[in-house]
């Protein structure tokens, strides 16, 4: 009897407690979302993302190597000012399509740390192919420090690092709007319908005209944010097309031995019946 007394308080108690937070959650969403002049972003849902018809997508798919190029013009020309790209060499740019002596002009466009002079004064030199991408920052402090506390995450795999990949980054870019009337952002951060929470603190790097292009393609803010992604995505995964020219081989083969086992199957089995 006195067991059944204390299971019965113990199950009273578990259900108080279960049941104190939740109404305390539902309070807080009603408060939430009652007033118009106050709607936390984190309750706005994010929207699915768009789908680009990219040209790397698919088991044939390469990467538009004009694209690629106008976008590496995109990356040096703006997201470096805030994004270093540290597992890129210069030579690396010749796997979308620069000849060498573009390469090189790039390169030495660039002034890189270069040692000592006689005095042990620390001097620079134009950079090399052999060189990283420089860096805008010389660490993180530093780069938080320009960027109102936020850091620039690295651009050399950010493809791979976020889901949705190129359609992520696409939907980024481009999903700068006025925040919804009645929400409150905080200071510095900027509204982006496809950001988690909606509050990013990079500044849309983007607009129309945002770079000149040498090859007569209009630069469309929609433009623009294809051609850079493009370029990030071939930069974190420069080897895909091999990977992809060696899985239809792999398959082609695997049909080819389909057939000929097949045929012996078949020959086989014929002196038989
Ligand atoms: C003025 C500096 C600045 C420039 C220029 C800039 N960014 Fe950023 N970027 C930032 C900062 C700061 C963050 C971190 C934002 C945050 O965490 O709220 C960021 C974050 C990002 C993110 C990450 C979103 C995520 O999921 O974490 C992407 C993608 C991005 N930038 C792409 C670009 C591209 C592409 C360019 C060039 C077209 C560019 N950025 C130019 C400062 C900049």
């Amino acid at each position: 009897m006195r067991g059944l007394k204390f299971l019965s308080l113990t199950v009273a108690a578990a259900a108080v407690a279960a049941t104190f937070p939740a109404a305390a959650q539902s309070g807080d969403k009603a408060e939430a979302k009652a007033p118009v002049h106050e709607i936390s972003t984190a309750d706005i849902p994010v929207p699915p993302l768009p789908h680009v018809d990219w040209s790397f997508n698919g088991p044939f798919g390469t990467f538009d190597r004009a694209s690629a190029q106008r976008g590496f013009l995109i990356y040096q020309q703006v997201c470096s000012n805030c994004h270093s790209m540290d597992q890129l060499y210069y030579r690396n740019l010749e796997g979308i399509g620069l000849s060498e002596d573009q390469v090189k002009a790039i390169a030495a466009s660039v002034q890189v740390p270069g040692g000592v002079n006689d005095q042990g004064q620390p001097i620079e030199r134009p950079g090399r192919p052999s060189d990283h991408f420089k860096a805008p920052f010389p660490n993180e402090e530093a780069a938080r420090a320009a960027n109102g506390g936020a850091y620039p995450p690295d651009q050399s795999v950010l493809e791979l690092a976020r889901e949705g990949g190129p359609d992520y980054l696409y939907a980024i870019l481009t999903g700068y709007a006025d925040p919804p009337p009645g929400v409150k952002m905080m200071s510095g951060m900027n509204y982006n319908t496809y950001f988690p929470g909606h509050q990013i603190a990079m500044p849309q790097p983007l607009q129309e005209g945002s770079v000149q292009y040498t090859d007569g393609v209009k630069p469309t803010l929609d433009q623009e944010a294809k051609d850079v992604v493009t370029f990030l995505t071939w930069a974190a995964n420069p080897e895909m097309e091999e990977r992809k020219q060696t899985g239809v081989r792999v398959i082609l083969f695997l049909v080819f031995l389909t057939g000929v086992t097949y045929a012996v199957k078949r020959r086989v089995w014929s002196d038989l019946h």
